[in-house]
This record gives structure tokens, C-alpha cells and sequence, in this order.
């Protein structure tokens, strides 16, 4: 049984631990499954351990602790080429001497692939990634896109079964890096490739991911597809991490039960909640709101929801949505957004109001 499960697993990461100094984890107790072909992002603020943890799997870095398994086998004492891992890192860089060409040709003469198949396979790479004049210059002569765009199908062009790619499109502008993020996700489906990618860029995860890992201090904080990630985030560090989020701080007054809990706010103000990671009362807790679950149209919102009385502090019109600003139990940057419809109100700076929602989008977190 434990053969099949682990076979299933076709990257995984089990109990790995790394320091590069000897005593502070950078990593710590990382446990990770993928299945084939998953789309995996590693989603953290800078210094999480994004990197080394690719580094690790690229075999750049050991393990100081744990095992890192492909396709059911160690891979801790196999050296980085003999992974057959396609990589895009940042500082990976094309070899400046080379053509595009001949940069695409060297994985495939590694390998041993003879000269007729390497040039189909090139071929077939540049057209993937729409380069295919560009077979004779050299990175130089390319933009910068290009550049990546070529980093990409070298990593391809011996038909991996894993990718790694540490922010490759950091230095590309918005559209550039919005067409290059949705060819990069249908490459990687097209081609059944496994694939580990590293950002900082929340929304960049959360459009091309099956599943999103949030790191944070060298832990996986919440491992869950994107609109799990989003709508039920696990503690506080990820509902502030992902996403536009309100907070009001409280205490836990009352549990009904595993789904909802009485929370007193700071200012006296009791309201329902979910209880995520809180247990019992008189624990401090954070409540956690997202800005499109606020409704202050008191037609929308169920009988016997709490209100809360807010005051309005700034009303932006966005075109497409409303932004509110308010100040609610003491929190004066309590954002609302709503969608611009013929019906919806318009407020104005100094109005007061109440707000209410549904007590499962208000979720008790961690203080
Ligand atoms: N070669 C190294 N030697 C010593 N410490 C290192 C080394 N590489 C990384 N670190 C440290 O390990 C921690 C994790 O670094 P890592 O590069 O994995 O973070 P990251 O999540 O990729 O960050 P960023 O988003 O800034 O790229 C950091 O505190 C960093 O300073
Ligand atoms: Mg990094």
C-alpha cells in the first residue's frame, strides 16, 4: 500500500528540512505531494524558502533533513543532470556565445539525441513559444521577453516530465507577462509536464495553478487550489497574504458548535462567525472579511444577521465596482467593494451606515 501511494506521488517532498548554516531552518518539516502533471505554485513573501526549496528538487541543494522522492525514488544523490528536469530560473541565463538555436540544441546533445530528431524537436520548441525565426541569432539581439520566452523552450525542448521555474517572467511588463503566464499554463497541460513554479505575484498563482503552496518562514502555511485558498483561507497569515482582506479583532464570547461562534469586538459589538482556528472562548481572535462579502443593502442580507454600524470614510467609483472605505469597530481601512449595478447605492463621506453579511464569510482566525 504505502509502494502505491508513494508512486502516486510524482514529486514529493517528505519531512525535508534545510539550513545552509547549521542552525537556523530555512526550511522546515516540508511535507509536499504532487500527482503527474499538476501545476504547482509556491506562493511566499521574499526569504520564505521558495527557492531553496526548487534548488533542493533541481538538486542544487541537499537536504539537511527528509527525503525528496521522483517518481517513487530518492533523488537526494542524484546529480541535477541526471534529473531529466527541464528549469527556467531567473539567473539561469541563456548561453550568450550560442544561437537561440545551438541553446536549444545542447540539452538534446547531452542526451544523445542525433542530429535529424534535434532539429524537429527544436523546430517544434521555438514554434511552441512562437520564435521560430529566430533560430540564428544570439540572446542579445533578443528583448528581453524573447529571451525568457527561448529560456522557456529550452527548458521543453527534450520533453521533461518536470519543470521548474523560479519567477521567470520577472522581468517582462503586464501584457507580456499575461501572455506569457497563460502559454506557459497551456504548454505545461498541453504536454502532460509536471510542473513547480516559484512567484511572489498572488494573482499570477492564483490563474495558473491546480494548487497554490503558501510559504511563509520556511513553512508550507496553506496547501489548497486557488478558490479554496481565497474563500477559506486556514489562519491569518494566508487571509492577509491572499487577496484583499478586512480584520476586526476580538474575543471569542461563545462556540455554537464546529460552525459558528460568537466573537466580542474590541469596541463591545458581538457578531457570528465561523470558527476556523479558534476553539474555545475567551481565545483572542482575528476575524477575517473579504470586500465583496460585505453587504450594507440590508435586502440582500438574511433575517436575524448582525449589523454593525459603520461610518463612511471614502466612496471611490471604480467604473466596474464601488470602493468604500469605512470605519467599523475601530478599524478605519474596512474596504467594501461593490459591483456597479443600476440598483446599488451610492454613499458619501460622513454617511453612517450598517453593514452586515453572511456568517460563513466571516471566518474567526488566529490573533
Ligand atoms: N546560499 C545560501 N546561503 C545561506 N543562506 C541562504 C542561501 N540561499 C538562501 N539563503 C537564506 O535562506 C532563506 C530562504 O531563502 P530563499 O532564497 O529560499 O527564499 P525565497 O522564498 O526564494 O525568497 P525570494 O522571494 O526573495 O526569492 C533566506 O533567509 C535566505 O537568506
Ligand atoms: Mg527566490
Amino acid at each position: 500500500m504505502a509502494e502505491t501511494q508513494t508512486k502516486d506521488a510524482f514529486v514529493k517532498f517528505d519531512r525535508v528540512q534545510k539550513s545552509y548554516d547549521g542552525e537556523t531552518l530555512v526550511v522546515k518539516d516540508l511535507n509536499l505531494s504532487m500527482p503527474k502533471g499538476e501545476f504547482l505554485t509556491m506562493l511566499g513573501p521574499s526569504g520564505s524558502g521558495k527557492t531553496t526549496c526548487l534548488m533542493m528538487l533541481a538538486g542544487f541543494e541537499t537536504a539537511t533533513h527528509g527525503e525528496i522522492l521522483l517518481d517513487g525514488r530518492p533523488i537526494n544523490n542524484i546529480p541535477p543532470h541526471k534529473r531529466g528536469i527541464g528549469m527556467v530560473f531567473q539567473n539561469y541565463a541563456l548561453f550568450p556565445h550560442m544561437t537561440v538555436a545551438e541553446n536549444l540544441s545542447f540539452p538534446l546533445e547531452v542526451r544523445g539525441i542525433g542530429k535529424s530528431e534535434r532539429e524537429e524537436k527544436i523546430k517544434r520548441a521555438l514554434d511552441m513559444v512562437q520564435m521560430g525565426q529566430f533560430g540564428g541569432r544570439r540572446p542579445a539581439q533578443l528583448s528581453g521577453g524573447q529571451q525568457q520566452r527561448i529560456a522557456l523552450s529550452r527548458a521543453l525542448v527534450f520533453e521533461p516530465e518536470l519543470v521548474l521555474m523560479d519567477e521567470p517572467l520577472g522581468a517582462l511588463d503586464k501584457q507580456l507577462r499575461e501572455h506569457m503566464q497563460f502559454e506557459i499554463t497551456r504548454l505545461a497541460h498541453e504536454l502532460g509536464i509536471t510542473t513547480v513554479y516559484v512567484t511572489h505575484d498572488q494573482t499570477e498563482a492564483l490563474t495558473m495553478s491546480d494548487r497554490v503552496a503558501v510559504f511563509d518562514d520556511g513553512r508550507i502555511q496553506q496547501l489548497a487550489p486557488p478558490d479554496v485558498l481565497y474563500e477559506e483561507p486556514q489562519n491569518s497569515f494566508v487571509a492577509q497574504f491572499i487577496g484583499e482582506n478586512n480584520t476586526l479583532e476580538g474575543v471569542v464570547k461563545e462556540m455554537k458548535g464546529s460552525d459558528l461562534c460568537v466573537v466580542q469586538l474590541d469596541d463591545g459589538e458581538l457578531i457570528d462567525a465561523k470558527p476556523v482556528n479558534v476553539s474555545k472562548a475567551g481565545e483572542r481572535t482575528r476575524v477575517s472579511i473579504r470586500p465583496e462579502r460585505v453587504e450594507f443593502n440590508k435586502e440582500r442580507l438574511q433575517p436575524g444577521a448582525h449589523l454593525l454600524k459603520a461610518e463612511v470614510l471614502e466612496f471611490i467609483y471604480m467604473g466596474d465596482i464601488f470602493r468604500t472605505r469605512l470605519r467599523v469597530a475601530g478599524n478605519e481601512d474596512f474596504v467594501v467593494k461593490t459591483r456597479n449595478a443600476p440598483d446599488q447605492v451610492r454613499l458619501t463621506p460622513g454617511q453612517q451606515i450598517e453593514i452586515g453579511w453572511l456568517p460563513g464569510d466571516c471566518r474567526a482566525l488566529d490573533a
